[in-house]
């Protein structure tokens, strides 16, 4: 198991959480998993960046992004460094802080 702090947001999680996940799980589902309603408009499949987060300690556990998750972040909101798609992100083994952005952009294309 793995713990996964959230760091607070004010809408999705204001005081903040943590909780134990799965090796494997995306962290997206690890988060609705424990009731925080990450945006996900794709419905996971790499295609909105709605899922944007930023990976505050443990990224290097994660797997690597690939060119479609790239490709995805260069249009999100505030993008930065630690950024992950969270449906992309799979949880490795090693414990996470996770920081949710104030805002997200739905790039989806139908
Ligand atoms: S849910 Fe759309 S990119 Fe993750």
């Amino acid at each position: 198991m793995s713990r996964i702090t959230v760091l607070p947001h004010p809408h999705l999680c204001p005081t903040g959480t943590s909780f134990d996940a799965l090796p494997g799980t995306s962290i997206c589902d690890a988060l609705l998993t424990n009731h925080i309603a990450i945006e996900h408009a794709c419905e996971k499949v790499a295609a909105c960046s709605t899922c944007h987060i930023y990976i505050r300690e443990g990224a290097a556990s994660l797997n690597a992004p690939d060119d479609d998750e790239e490709d995805q972040l260069d249009d999100a909101w505030g993008v930065e460094a630690a950024s992950r798609l969270a449906c992309c992100a799979r949880i490795g083994g090693a414990d996470l802080t996770v920081e949710l952005p104030m805002h997200t952009r739905n790039l989806a294309r139908e």
